[in-house]
C-alpha cells in the first residue's frame, strides 16, 4: 500500500512521487491549506493540502485525530523558515495529491501528547497509548534486546528449548496460579514461577546448554518492578563453575549494552559479598551510583546511655548505623520530619540525627538533640568512622537489623535522589557468598534465600545439617543501578544433599517424595553438575530504557491489582463451566 515509511522521508527524496499510510497526528488549517502530520512507526511526516487540488483538498478538510490515511504525493522541500529542526523529516514536506481515509476515528480517549493520562486509562485503551512514540520506542529496543541475546546465546552453543507451562508447583517462593483440570476432577496444574526444575531435567537429559525466553508467573503483592506474569531469560549450563557462568553472562550483558545502548559496561563487573553488601548498603541490591554508605556503630553505642542506641546495641539481632549526608546540615526541621515520616514506612521508629556545623571545633561544632546523651569518645569515633565534615548531616538507625537495615537503604536511595547525588551511570555488580537459608521468624523454620534447588557452599550433607545457619551458598545476583535484574546458582546434583536440603527446609520425607520425587529419582540417573541464571528480561529493558515501572516496556501489563482494563481479566466464568470443572464458588465477593 506503501512506498515509504513516514518517518524515513528526508531530502533525498526531493520531488519523487511516494505513497505513505498512517494516523493523523495533528490537522492543521493555515489560510486556506491545511496541514496534516501523518506518523507511523518510524515518525511523522508533514502533509500539505492545497485548494488548487480540490478533491484531496476537500477530504483533507474532514480527517480528524486518528483518522487511517493512505497519501500519494510529491516530497517537496519545505519554505525557508518553515524547517522544524526538531523533527527527522522536519527539513521536507508532502505535497498531496491523493488522499483516502482508510478508516475513521472517534475522538480519542486521550491525546497521545497528554503527560498525566491515568494508568486505568491508558490500559483500557492501550491499542492507543501503544501509538505514543515513546511506547513504540519502548517496544522496539525490548525487541533488539531479545534478538542480540539470543544471537549471543546462539553463538556459545545455547539451545533454545520450551518447557511446559501446565506443570507442577515450582518453589520461588509466591504463590502458584492454578489451573484446574477437567479431566483429573479435584487436581490443578500450577502455572510456571520459572521453569527451574525443568532446565536441570534438561541438563540430565544431556541438553548440556539450554536458554529459554519464557514466561513465569507468581502470584505476589506488585510494585514498579514486578507483575504477575513477567519474562525471564532462562539459561542452564552443565559442567560449569560459577566463575565460568558468570564470566559468559556478564560477556553476555556487556555485548547487548555496546550492541543496543553503545555503552561499556566495565569488564569484569565488581563482586561483592552478601555481608558487606548489607553491612554498606542495608540491602543485597544497593544502587551503586549514589555515593553514600552506612558506617557500623554498633560497637561504639553498647556503653551511651541513650536507650535508643544501646538497646539495639546490645542485642545480637540489633543493629546501630549511621548515613552521611554531606551538605545535609542544611536541611530543614520540615525535611528531616518528612524523612522520619519516610523511614516510618519501614517501620523504624525514629530518625536521630546529628548536624556537623564545624567539624574543626569538635563536639561543640555539632547540633542534636542526642549530642548530650554521647560522651566524647563515641562522638570522635563517629566523627571518625563517617568521615564527617563541615556542613554535613548524619542520620542514625537504631533497632531490630532487619529494620534498620530496610530502613536506612530506603533512605539512601531516597536521598540521593532529592538531593540529585544519582550519577548517570551503569553500575552492575554480582551479589556473591549469599547465606544458604535464612529463619523465618514467624514460622519458626529455615527458609532457603535462593531456592532449594541451590548448592551449599560446604563439604558435605553432614556438615549442613550440623549447621545451616553457617552454610553459604553457590548463588550469585546480577544487581543493575539498584535493581535486581538476575540471579541463579550452582544446582544440587547430588540425591543425598537435595535431601539433606529439604530436610533443613522442614519438608518430611513423604512431602518430598509427593512433591519433587522426579527430581530425586532424575538425580539417581548420572546427574552432571550443573548451573545456572535467570534474568528478569521486563527489568533489563525497563532500565536500558530508562522507564520507572515494567508495565512500560510490555505491551498488555497488569494493574497494581493484576487487573487488566483493556480485556477485564479475571473475570466470572459460567456455572457450566464450573460445573465441567468439577468447581464450586464458596463465596461471592
Ligand atoms: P529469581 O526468582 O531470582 O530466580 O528470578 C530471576 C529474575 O526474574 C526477575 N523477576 C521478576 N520480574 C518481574 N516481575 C516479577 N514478579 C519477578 N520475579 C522475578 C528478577 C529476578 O532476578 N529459577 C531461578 C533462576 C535460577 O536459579 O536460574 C529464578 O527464577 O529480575
Ligand atoms: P526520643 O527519645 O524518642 O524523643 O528520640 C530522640 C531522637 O531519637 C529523635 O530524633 C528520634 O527521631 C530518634 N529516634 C528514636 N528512635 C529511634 C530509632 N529507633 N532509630 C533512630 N533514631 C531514633
Amino acid at each position: 500500500m506503501r512506498s515509504h515509511y513516514c518517518g524515513e522521508l528526508n531530502t533525498t527524496h526531493l520531488d519523487q512521487e511516494v505513497t505513505v499510510c498512517g494516523w493523523v497526528n495533528r490537522r492543521r488549517d493555515h489560510g486556506g491549506v491545511i496541514f496534516v502530520d501523518l506518523r507511523d512507526r518510524s515518525g511523522l511526516v508533514q502533509v500539505v493540502f492545497d485548494p488548487d487540488r480540490p478533491e484531496p483538498f476537500r477530504i483533507a478538510d474532514r480527517v480528524r485525530n486518528e483518522y487511517v490515511l493512505r497519501v500519494r504525493g510529491r516530497v517537496r522541500r519545505r519554505p525557508e523558515g518553515t524547517e522544524n529542526p526538531e523533527l527527522a523529516t522536519g527539513e521536507i514536506e508532502i505535497l498531496g495529491h491523493e488522499v483516502e481515509v482508510l478508516n475513521a476515528a472517534r475522538t480519542p480517549p486521550f491525546q497521545l501528547d497528554e503527560d498525566d493520562v491515568g494508568e486505568e486509562h491508558r490500559l483500557r485503551y492501550r491499542y492507543i497509548d501503544l501509538r505514543r512514540p515513546a511506547m513504540q520506542h519502548n517496544l522496539l529496543l525490548r525487541a533488539r534486546v531479545t534478538r542480540t541475546l539470543r544471537s549471543y546465546l546462539d553463538e556459545h552453543g545455547f539451545v533454545d528449548i520450551e518447557t511446559p507451562m501446565l506443570t507442577r508447583a515450582t518453589p520461588e517462593g509466591a504463590r502458584d496460579f492454578l489451573v484446574p483440570s477437567r479431566l483429573h476432577p479435584g487436581a490443578f496444574y500450577a502455572l510456571p514461577q520459572s521453569p527451574q526444575l525443568f532446565k536441570q531435567l534438561l541438563m540430565i537429559g544431556g541438553m548440556d546448554r539450554y536458554y529459554q525466553i519464557v514466561r513465569c508467573f507468581r502470584d505476589e503483592d506488585l510494585r514498579a518492578d514486578r507483575q504477575p506474569e513477567f519474562t525471564q531469560l532462562d539459561v542452564e549450563t552443565s559442567f560449569m563453575d560459577e566463575d565460568g557462568i558468570m564470566g559468559l553472562m556478564e560477556e553476555m550483558l556487556r555485548v547487548l549494552f555496546r550492541e543496543v545502548l553503545d555503552v561499556e559496561l566495565p569488564d569484569p563487573f565488581p563482586r561483592m559479598s552478601y555481608a558487606e553488601a548489607i553491612r554498606r548498603f542495608g540491602t543485597d541490591r544497593p544502587d551503586l551510583r549514589i555515593p553514600l554508605e552506612l558506617v557500623d556503630m554498633t560497637d561504639a553505642m553498647r556503653a551511651v546511655e541513650f536507650k535508643v542506641f544501646s538497646g539495639p546495641a546490645n542485642d545480637p539481632a540489633g543493629r546501630v548505623a549511621v548515613l552521611r549526608l554531606p551538605g545535609g546540615a542544611a536541611l530543614s526541621r520540615k525535611e528531616i520530619d518528612d524523612y522520619t515520616a519516610f523511614v516510618g514506612r519501614y517501620g523504624a521508629k525514629g530518625l536521630a540525627y546529628i548536624k556537623v556545623n564545624d567539624r574543626a571545633r569538635g563536639r561543640d561544632g555539632l547540633q542534636s538533640p542526642i549530642l548530650k546523651f554521647l560522651p566524647d569518645e563515641v562522638v570522635e569515633t563517629l566523627l571518625e568512622r563517617t568521615g564527617a565534615e563541615s556542613g554535613d548531616l548524619l542520620f542514625f538507625g537504631a533497632g531490630k537489623a532487619l529494620v534498620v537495615n530496610e530502613s536506612l537503604a530506603a533512605l539512601r536511595v531516597r536521598l540521593g535522589e532529592d538531593r540529585g547525588l544519582v550519577q548517570a551511570d551503569w553500575r552492575p555488580l554480582w551479589v556473591v557468598e549469599f547465606p544458604m537459608f535464612e529463619w523465618d521468624a514467624r514460622e519458626k523454620r529455615w527458609a532457603a534465600l535462593h531456592h532449594p534447588f541451590t548448592a551449599p557452599a560446604v563439604a558435605d550433607a553432614a556438615a549442613l545439617e550440623a549447621a545451616p545457619g553457617e552454610a553459604r551458598s553457590r548463588a550469585y545476583d546480577v544487581v543493575l543501578n539498584g535493581v535486581e535484574v538476575g540471579g541463579g546458582s550452582i544446582r544440587i546434583h547430588l540425591r543425598e544433599m537435595q535431601e539433606a536440603v529439604f530436610r533443613v527446609l522442614g519438608i518430611d520425607e513423604q512431602t518430598a517424595q509427593a512433591q519433587f520425587g522426579f527430581l530425586l529419582r532424575a538425580l539417581d540417573y548420572g546427574c552432571p553438575p550443573h548451573g545456572g541464571i535467570a534474568f528478569g528480561l521486563d527489568r533489563l529493558v525497563m532500565l536500558m530504557t530508562g522507564s520507572r515501572s515494567i508495565r512500560d516496556v510490555m505491551a498488555f501489563p497488569k494493574t497494581q491489582t493484576a487487573h487488566c482494563p483493556l480485556t477485564d481479566a479475571p473475570a466470572p466464568v459460567t456455572e457450566a463451566q464450573l460445573r465441567e470443572l468439577n468447581l464450586r464458588i464458596r463465596h461471592q465477593p
